[in-house]
């Protein structure tokens, strides 16, 4: 018997990416949960997309919301791991914490949850799993370092996973969004040290990520990354990366094919 996606938990809904993606979820008929810290959803899904509490840096917090789910469905068929966050600085500038932070939320966020759904996935012989990485995973953006890496992280971490589980019916997919037009510009932050106005990286790092806050903030709809997430759910046979909008496919291409030093070149005319 052929299975199909009924419901889905999806992290960070709170906001932006994630909440576009329950609110077009729910238009799509699916049951959708949406986590975040703040446990709210926006006025479009209110009534048809469950809030859930959820902190994706809590093993204990993400066990509870999955076993909740579990207990009130009896199963997890999809789960879409979005909940990010962003910090900027130069790598001199960067606490190992920060770091660690960065990671904690983007990448151990992400894993987390993954975990804590592939024993329910398994046992069901089904399941699908989307991740939101980054063109920034194949670009290097420079004083957001940490960020990139995080996102790259993302990204092999879910082609390996594929590799891993393809045999348990479970697929994996990871979204490569570019500049998108959400809250995530402002809840940006800027690593203690990269704050001080008289360090060396001061003037590039406020040139380079003010540069990335305006093409962010000029950026794709929410909607554009949520309806490239909602197709993949949707298909029979998922992707294994999908990069919205046709320069960003070609940006992704372009840094594979072009010599490293001459990538690098481009990209730090346009950022460093
Ligand atoms: N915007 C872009 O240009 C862009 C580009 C490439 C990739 N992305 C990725 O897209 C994803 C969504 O970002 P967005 O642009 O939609 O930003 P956003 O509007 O700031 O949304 C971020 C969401 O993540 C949630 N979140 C943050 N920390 C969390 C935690 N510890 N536990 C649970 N939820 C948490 C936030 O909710 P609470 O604060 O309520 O917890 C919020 O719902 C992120 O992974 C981001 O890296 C964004």
């Amino acid at each position: 018997m052929s299975q199909k996606v009924q419901t889905v938990l999806l992290t960070g809904g709170s906001s932006g990416i994630g909440a576009e993606t329950a609110r077009m979820l729910a238009d799509a008929g699916y049951k959708v949960y949406a986590g975040s810290r703040r446990g709210t959803v926006t006025a479009e899904c209110e009534g048809r997309v469950t809030p859930v509490v959820l902190d994706v840096n809590s093993q204990e917090s993400v066990r509870d919301a999955v076993s909740g789910i579990i207990a009130k469905e009896g199963h997890i068929d999809a789960v879409v791991c979005n909940a990010g966050n962003g910090i900027a600085g130069a790598v001199e500038q960067t606490s190992v914490d920060e770091a660690k932070y960065q990671f904690e939320t983007c990448f151990f966020g992400a894993h987390r949850v993954i975990k804590e759904v592939l024993p329910y996935m398994r046992e069901r012989n089904f399941g699908r799993i989307v991740t939101v990485s980054s063109v920034a995973a194949v670009v290097p953006i420079p004083y957001q370092t940490f960020y990139s890496s995080a996102k790259a992280a993302v990204l092999i971490y879910t082609k390996a996973l594929s590799l891993e589980v393809k045999g348990f019916g479970i697929q994996c997919c990871s979204i490569l969004p570019g500049d998108t037009k959400t809250g995530f510009t402002a809840a940006r932050k800027v690593t203690a040290e990269s704050q001080d106005r008289s360090s060396v990286y001061y003037d590039t790092l406020k040139k380079s990520v003010g540069r990335m806050e305006h093409d962010e903030q000029n950026g794709m709809p929410a909607s554009k990354i949520a309806s490239a997430i909602v197709r993949q759910l949707g298909r029979r046979r998922m992707a294994a990366t999908s990069t919205p909008r046709i320069d960003y496919k070609a940006i992704n291409f372009l840094v594979r094919i072009l010599p490293t030093r001459l990538m690098l070149r481009i990209v730090g005319k346009l950022y460093a």
